[in-house]
Parts: C-alpha cells; sequence; structure tokens
C-alpha cells in the first residue's frame, strides 16, 4: 500500500496550529487541516511522540487574569454588553485550541478519535469567527478586555491522559455553556440583537454535539479500561474540586448530549451532599 505510506501525518500540521498565535491563521489553518483530513490527504499514522507544552498560541491581547481578577461588568451599558460578547469570544478561541490540543495529544485511539476533534476544532473557529464579527459590529474587538484561562490552564492538567481530558473538559466545563447559553440568550433578544442571538443559536446548536463526543470517547475509553463510567466521574469531580452544576443546570442539553437522566439525578445528589458538608 505504497500510497498509505506517503500519506503525511496529520499531527505536525496539528502542532503549527496549535503554537500559531494570530487567532485568524489558527482559524484558517485548523480550516485547512479538517478539509485535508477528511479528504484523507492527511493520515493519523502517528510520527514523533506529542510535544508537551504549557501554553498554546494565543494573540499578546487579551490579557489574561485570575478568574476572580475579571471585571464584573453590567450588561446595560455598550462596554458591558461588548465584555460579555468578549468573553464569549475568548472561550470560542481557547476551545479552538482545545479541540486541535485533544486532536494532537491523543494518538491511541481510533482515527474516528481525530476526525471528531478536528470537525470540532473547525466549528470553534466558526464560533470565533461569528462572535468577533459581533464584537466588532458593537465597536471592540477581541483583544480589547481581560479574560482568564481556566479552560486551557484544564487542558494541561488533563494532558497526560485522554480519558481525564474527556471526563472534565467536554462533559464539565463546555457543558456548563450549556447551562448558561439560554439566559445570555434572552439578555441579547431583550436588546433586540438577532444577529447575535443567530450566532448564539449556531454556537448553542454545535456545542449540544461536542459535549455528545466528549460523552461518546468518554464511555469507550472506561470501558476498554473497565472502569465504571458515573462513579469514576464523582470521584474525578471531587478530586479535582470541580462543580458540575452551578446555578440552573439545562437538563435537557445534557440529556440531548448523552448523559442519562440516571446519571444526572446522581451528580445532582452527590453535589447537595458535597455542599453541605
Ligand atoms: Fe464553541
Amino acid at each position: 500500500m505504497y500510497h498509505m505510506n506517503t500519506t503525511p501525518s496529520v499531527f505536525p500540521v496539528l502542532l503549527s496550529a496549535l503554537k500559531e498565535c494570530s487567532p485568524e491563521a489558527k482559524c484558517r489553518l485548523t480550516d485547512e487541516i479538517s478539509a485535508a483530513f477528511s479528504d484523507g490527504l492527511l493520515s493519523n499514522a502517528p510520527a514523533d511522540a506529542p510535544e508537551d507544552f504549557r501554553f498554546a498560541g494565543r494573540p499578546a491581547r487579551p490579557e489574561l487574569v485570575p478568574p476572580d481578577a475579571v471585571r464584573a461588568r453590567k450588561m446595560n451599558t455598550p462596554e458591558g454588553y461588548a465584555a460579555m460578547l468578549h468573553a464569549i469570544c475568548h472561550i470560542e478561541f481557547n476551545a479552538v485550541n482545545l479541540a486541535l490540543d485533544a486532536a494532537y495529544r491523543f494518538r491511541s485511539l481510533p482515527a474516528a478519535f481525530t476526525a471528531d476533534w478536528i470537525r470540532v476544532a473547525k466549528e470553534e473557529a466558526c464560533h470565533f469567527r461569528l462572535m468577533r464579527a459581533r464584537l466588532q459590529a458593537h465597536g471592540f474587538d477581541y483583544g480589547d478586555f481581560e479574560a482568564h484561562n481556566h479552560l486551557w490552564d484544564m487542558a494541561y492538567k488533563t494532558a497526560f491522559d485522554p480519558l481525564l481530558r474527556m471526563a472534565l473538559v467536554p462533559r464539565v466545563l463546555e457543558a456548563r455553556g450549556l447551562d448558561v447559553t439560554p439566559a445570555i440568550r434572552a439578555k441579547v433578544a431583550q436588546k433586540g440583537d438577532a444577529e447575535t442571538c443567530a450566532a448564539l443559536d449556531i454556537i448553542y446548536r454545535d456545542e449540544v454535539g461536542h459535549v455528545k463526543i466528549g460523552n461518546r470517547w468518554y464511555q469507550h475509553l472506561c470501558a476498554g479500561r473497565g472502569l465504571e463510567p458515573a462513579a469514576l466521574f464523582r470521584a474525578l469531580v471531587s478530586r479535582y474540586d470541580l462543580f458540575v452544576f452551578r446555578g440552573y443546570v439545562n437538563i435537557e442539553a445534557r440529556r440531548q448530549a448523552g448523559f442519562s437522566r440516571f446519571e444526572l439525578a446522581m451528580l445532582e445528589d452527590f453535589e447537595r451532599g458535597l455542599k453541605s458538608r
């Protein structure tokens, strides 16, 4: 199979996309990788071992601050509204890096895993562009407000094991996006900003799919290691000091994303126990 051996590996180009600092260039590279990978022009044959690095490429701005130092702004001022758009924009930018990193780093899984996360990266790049355009329409740009790096930090902490990554990033942090989006959309609609509503609808629809992909591979990895998914998840959430639920919980979206009602009820009960302790 001469031609299979000469198909270049996707991993070096995933690494260049990850390390790219310019958001435009990162998104363009992501689109190119996605097209080439689905056309079979790149293979997921393991090349060298994945590189370990603390930070993925990002522009000099936004300035990164600790999560509790991000200034809370009222959404009823133009600046506060733009800060809300900026926060979503920043999440989407990080989500591109997170998806690229999952595709790049974890190589012991079937090609469908690499394909899934490359597709997620492409959708996140689309979300970033959508939100950046909305931010620009309101007279601001990506980098104009401070931001925190919590999402990427979780990627770094889970870089040594795909099971941990799948358990804690899509199923905890990205699933939380499903909880907060409906309230944000309602405020945006109240302002009469129909174009931002349309962008949020696309993001929400795709995000359910991303959490579902996380759930599918989490189940797959647990099955392969003979681990019980629900019990393990409870142990991890507790050990990493995370909350699955905070405020409003979008049970229906989580159910669509592959959480069972049993699992959700059990987690809710478990967290109530933790908080009352
Ligand atoms: Fe997204």
